[in-house]
């Protein structure tokens, strides 16, 4: 039995960079508990030869393909990281695993809860490994933030801030602005906030509130969320394109009812001060620790590592992020676009 996956990227663009960072930092040996050796960078795919090759070359892939037909039919092929727009997502999922690749797709995989289903189904019937790339998830300060949560520190949880918001430069030509790519907050930097506050409320069902969304282009550029879990927790956020972090980070806050945890750039966090109220009222607190969790590379090589460890070992679905949490994530979203009666083009 092979004990390497040959590992292949499609569509080579801005989070393919670093997810091929993170493939090459696992393979010198830069994160502990995998051996490096289970990763072989053998493949690229681009819709144009020249930049598959220029991208194989960069980051030492064997193989550069000017076409992802060519990727799905390469019987060398054992895994697919799928990195190209969302809108694109539900054709590469179909075409690799039918192809009999297992698949990590880029977040959101599916953009609406319709395309998720193909997926999960075709992966289920196929028997090959499926997951939503969702890194948060494997994020190592994210972890240790749990286990303080799980340890009573900070009392039970009451509410949940979070704000993922950024003022981009306007592209036309930008995934980001372009409805036909799916473009918007919600799917880009919402999720996250939409994940972070169902991972921490322990994915109970929740009712969604949307206080705003401001359309620009044709998408949503910044929306306003609170969520209402069955457990009583609250939380709320912000997701733009065309707002600026006040803080020049994405924060979140999460409050107790003894003390409250702040999250530095909380979708890739590496840095959390848990704080705990002096007395019983007012706002005294102290720091009761710091939890620094610097990256082994650059945040990616968990999730990478994971679904390595895991196709080896012949599973096919995480037990971290299953498809159930993608499930949930995808229908707040479509939730939320329901309610702000938007759709994207091919939607019609
Ligand atoms: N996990 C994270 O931190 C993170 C961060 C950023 C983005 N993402 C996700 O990653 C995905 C890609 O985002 P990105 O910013 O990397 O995208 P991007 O750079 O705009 O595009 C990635 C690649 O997709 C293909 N592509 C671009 N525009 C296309 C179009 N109009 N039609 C068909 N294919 C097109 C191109 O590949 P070819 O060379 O094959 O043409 C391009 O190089 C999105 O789903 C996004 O949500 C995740």
């Amino acid at each position: 039995m092979k004990n390497y996956v040959n590992w292949a990227i499609l569509a080579p663009g801005r989070i393919a960079n670093s997810m091929a960072t993170a493939m090459n930092g696992i393979k010198d040996g830069k994160l502990p508990g995998i051996n490096g050796d289970k990763i072989h960078l053998y493949a690229v795919a681009s819709r144009n030869l020249e930049r598959a090759k220029e991208f194989a070359d960069k980051w030492y892939f064997e193989k550069a393909y000017g076409s992802y037909e060519e990727l799905y039919n390469d019987p060398e092929v054992d895994a697919v990281y799928i990195a190209n727009p969302h809108a694109f997502h539900l054709d590469s999922v179909l075409g690799c695993l039918n192809g009999g690749k297992h698949v990590l797709c880029e977040k959101p995989a599916g953009c609406s809860r319709d395309q998720l289903d193909k997926m999960t189904s075709l992966a289920r019937e196929k028997n090959l490994f499926f997951m939503e790339a969702m890194w948060t998830a494997f994020n190592p300060c994210i972890r240790e933030i749990k286990k303080e949560i799980a340890a009573g520190t900070i009392g039970n949880i009451i509410n949940i801030d979070s704000r993922f918001c950024n003022r981009n430069p306007y592209d036309s030509d930008d995934r980001n602005y372009d409805p036909r790519q799916a473009g918007g907050a919600l799917l880009d930097l919402g999720i996250y906030n939409i994940y972070f506050a169902m991972m921490l409320a322990d994915f109970s069902p929740i009712t969604a509130e949307s206080s705003a969304v401001r359309m620009l282009k044709g998408v949503d550029a910044w929306n306003s969320v609170n969520l209402t879990f069955e457990n009583g927790i609250v939380t709320s956020f912000q997701d733009a394109m065309d707002v600026p972090s006040t803080t020049g980070t994405h924060d979140a806050v999460i409050y107790g009812t003894k003390g409250f945890i702040t999250v530095e750039n909380f979708f890739c966090t590496q840095k959390a001060d848990v704080h705990v109220y002096k007395n019983t009222w007012g706002s005294d607190n102290e720091v009761v620790r710091e939890i620094r969790e610097p990256f082994a590379v650059n945040g990616y090589e968990y999730e990478c590592a994971h679904a390595t460890e895991f196709i080896l070992n012949g599973r096919t679905e995480s037990d971290v992020h299953t498809f159930k949490k993608s499930e949930d994530l995808i229908d707040m979203m479509d939730t939320l676009r329901k309610d702000w009666n938007f759709k994207y083009p091919f939607e019609d």
